[in-house]
């Protein structure tokens, strides 16, 4: 059997069947996206002149981002997100690839991974390429899941979870509903902190929020001095 954690970062997980979920963007994900972009836009620094997602699954976040008069650009490596993406934006700079594969030359003023990172191996190689494309005084902002530990990290939300564990700071898991569940690497944000501080980015903000239906999410906030 595939090893979650190769799942875990095999973007083409979100291009088959029922796992192409979150393009669908109806109620609840717009209910949701809303609620992302609140928490994240009080961080972003006004003016933005360029903004990158890195996975930006649907793309929403360019209307968000065009409405602060930002120059957008999207990375989406999954096929059927890529091509809903495009349909959805047309006219957009979307990029049909992995944060990993992105070799594009360009300088951000923000740039977000929203969900992303438990998809990224390689933490600190991704940081120390973000700090390289964001701007002197620029902004990063991700949010991920929530680390669950003890009975929570197998049972939560009416689910069962299948997990692999990498070490202390990381686990791959999944949940079991069928064919179709998507593989997430979950991490301490106090790692993803360690990580950041020694690629250059310093944190600004660490919080908790919500997220309706399902477990709170980590909101981190860091800056390029
Ligand atoms: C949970 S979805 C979140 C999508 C979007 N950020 C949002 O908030 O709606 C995760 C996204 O990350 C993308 N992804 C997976 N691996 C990636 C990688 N290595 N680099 C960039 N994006 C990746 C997936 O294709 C998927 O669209």
């Amino acid at each position: 059997m595939k090893k979650l954690i190769d799942q875990a970062t095999d973007p083409e997980q979100y291009s088959s069947g029922r796992a192409v979920t979150w393009i669908s963007d109806d109620a609840r994900q717009q209910k949701q996206q809303e609620s992302f972009w609140n928490a994240i836009k009080p961080f972003i620094k006004i003016p933005c002149k360029s903004a990158l997602d890195i996975g930006c699954g649907s793309g929403w976040s360019e209307k968000k981002f065009s409405e602060l008069g930002s120059d957008w650009t999207g990375l989406e490596p999954s096929s059927g997100h890529f091509q809903n993406a495009k349909e959805a934006n047309p006219g957009s700079k979307i990029f049909n690839t992995t944060f990993d594969g992105f070799n594009e030359v360009g300088s951000y003023d923000c740039v977000i991974a929203i969900m992303v990172f438990s998809h990224i191996k390689e933490v600190s190689d991704a940081f120390r390429k973000i700090h390289s494309l964001l701007n002197a005084g620029g902004v990063f902002i991700m949010i991920n899941s929530t680390f669950h530990e003890g009975k929570e990290r197998l049972e939560r939300n009416g689910r069962t979870y299948a997990v692999e564990v990498i070490d202390d700071d990381q686990y791959v898991d999944k949940a079991i509903v069928g064919a179709y569940g998507i593989a997430d690497i979950n991490r301490r944000s106090e790692y993803y902190i360690a990580q950041a501080g020694e690629c250059g980015l310093s944190l600004f903000k660490h919080a908790t929020i919500a997220d309706e239906g399902y477990s709170p999410k980590e909101l981190l906030v860091f800056h390029k001095a």
